[in-house]
């Protein structure tokens, strides 16, 4: 008798991922273990699927607008022809089996905790022709389930934990994503130890709030934070780059400020810490759990040991009760602290979190100016840093020949920019020199130098 799985071999499926970096992760994750457990195969369009997941995300209305307009998009085109849809993330997790019922072409529907049941639930669905909703949230046993990665690249992203315990009043994430849960610190390494084998040469670390990662190490049963993991996977052999993404300034604590200076640290002279807002009275109201001056004091002490780091962030504007002076505080703290490329975003309330029943009463003008006047604040603050970037050399990882440019090779320079600049494709995967030549709108070109950067030694501990 054949496998029950072997219904579904040579099926193939479509991914299309909304949202953040984890979200990024699980899309690959769910491609991976389709193709590892039901010898499934990925395809690019929708039209030749016979499943098309939707991996979705929640963090602002507009967000979770695009799920049902994309999904009536799918519906239309589809037509008569059958294939089974999941939807997958934020969204799924706090719609569950409503999702269902206001989109009946759903046929499944998983949180982000139950990615790994995509293969089960598939078949199920295929077998009893019935719907199938699990969004509960299982902890740990999704990142035990998952299949490694298998595709190429010189980049990936390291999943370390799970949820966020910070309950920040605009933010949804701890009711879709649950609870803070870390990887234990053998699993991460054994992952860490995958990639590197693999050829990454840059991992970046990811999680809600992973500057609260503690990983159990099962030798000791003692447990391990950021900075130690940092510190191990920095000596693996063949890693060039560590990034992590995101910290909280509440929790970012000496041990990781000093990551930044240890002679052998890989990590990227580059830190996207997010503030929220300028104010102390908002970022109370935010229930951020720092104050504006305790952001710039841990700023101040990564520039002083690590000279040269740059910064990137978040902010919302328009929380409720936002004042013109409060905006004034956030865009004085831009000032101040001089970002890099960051983020910038009018608040949207969230259903069920404390904020959406704060009284808003900051007309919409009012946010939309307030959003322009930042945006083109953070927007010459980038500018700047790029300008400095001019006529200098650059370590750059070179991640792939460029798409756009013949001849040309694509990297990242260590504060994430993209540099397009003519090379020899054995480069791919090497770190480099650049000189920056050109700084454009969303990207840098740049004059490969003749002398490429030595690996360093590394030991594997
Ligand atoms: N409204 C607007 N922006 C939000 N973010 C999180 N929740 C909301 C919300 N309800 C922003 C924060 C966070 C980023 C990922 O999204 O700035 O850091
Ligand atoms: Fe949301 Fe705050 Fe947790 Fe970030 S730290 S995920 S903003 S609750």
């Amino acid at each position: 008798m054949q496998p029950p799985s072997s219904i579904a071999h040579h099926h193939r499926f479509f991914i299309k991922t909304y949202g953040c970096q984890m979200n990024s992760y699980d899309s690959e994750k769910m491609s991976d273990i389709l193709k590892s457990k039901l010898k499934m195969v990925e395809t690019n369009s929708i039209d030749d699927a016979d499943l098309i997941i939707m991996n979705t995300c929640s963090i602002r209305e507009k967000a979770q607008e695009k799920v049902f307009s994309e999904l009536g998009r799918w519906k239309k085109s589809l037509g008569h022809r059958q294939a089974v849809i999941a939807v997958t993330g934020c969204v799924a997790s706090q719609e569950a089996e409503q999702l269902i019922k206001r989109a009946p072409i759903v046929n499944l529907v998983l949180g982000p905790q139950t990615i790994h049941r995509l293969p089960l639930m598939y078949l199920a669905h295929l077998m009893h022709k019935t719907p199938q909703v699990d969004v509960s949230f299982p902890e740990i046993e999704k990142f035990d389930q998952l299949p490694q990665k298998t595709t190429e690249s010189v980049t990936a992203f390291l999943s370390i934990m799970e949820g966020c315990n910070k309950y920040c009043t605009y933010c949804i994430v701890p009711y879709t994503r649950g609870t803070e849960i870390s990887r234990s610190y053998n699993d991460v390494m054994n992952e860490a130890k995958h990639l590197v084998a693999k050829g990454i040469k840059e991992i970046t670390l990811l999680g809600q709030n992973v500057n609260d990662y503690d990983g159990t190490i099962d030798q000791t049963g003692e447990s391990a934070n950021l900075a130690l993991l940092i510190h191990a996977i920095s000596h693996l052999s063949g890693i060039q780059r560590i990034r992590f993404t995101t910290s909280h300034p509440a929790a970012f604590d000496q041990t990781l400020i000093d990551a930044y200076s240890v002679a052998t640290s890989k990590l990227c002279k580059h830190l996207h810490l997010p503030v929220q807002s300028g104010s102390n009275r908002i970022l109370s109201l935010m229930k951020r759990d720092y104050t504006c001056e305790q952001y710039i004091d841990i700023i101040q002490a990564l520039k002083q040991c690590c000279p040269g780091i740059t910064i990137s962030t978040d902010i919302i504007v328009g929380f409720p009760g936002e004042t013109d002076d409060d905006f004034e505080q956030t865009l004085k703290l831009v000032d101040t602290i001089g970002y890099d490329h960051s983020y910038s975003f009018i608040y949207s309330p969230r259903p069920g979190t404390p904020a959406s029943s704060l009284k808003d009463l900051i007309p919409l003008n009012v946010k939309k100016e307030r959003l322009a006047l930042l945006q083109t604040k953070l927007k010459e603050s980038a500018q700047y840093i790029a300008q400095d970037m001019l006529n200098r050399s650059q370590p750059v990882l070179v991640e792939s020949v460029s798409q756009h440019l013949p001849g040309h090779l694509m990297g990242r320079t260590e504060n994430n920019r993209v540099v397009q600049f003519q090379g020899p494709e054995e480069l791919v995967g090497n770190m480099t020199n650049v000189t920056i030549t050109q700084i454009l709108d969303n990207s840098l070109r740049g004059r490969l130098e003749h002398t490429t950067q030595p690996h360093a030694e590394s030991i594997e501990i």
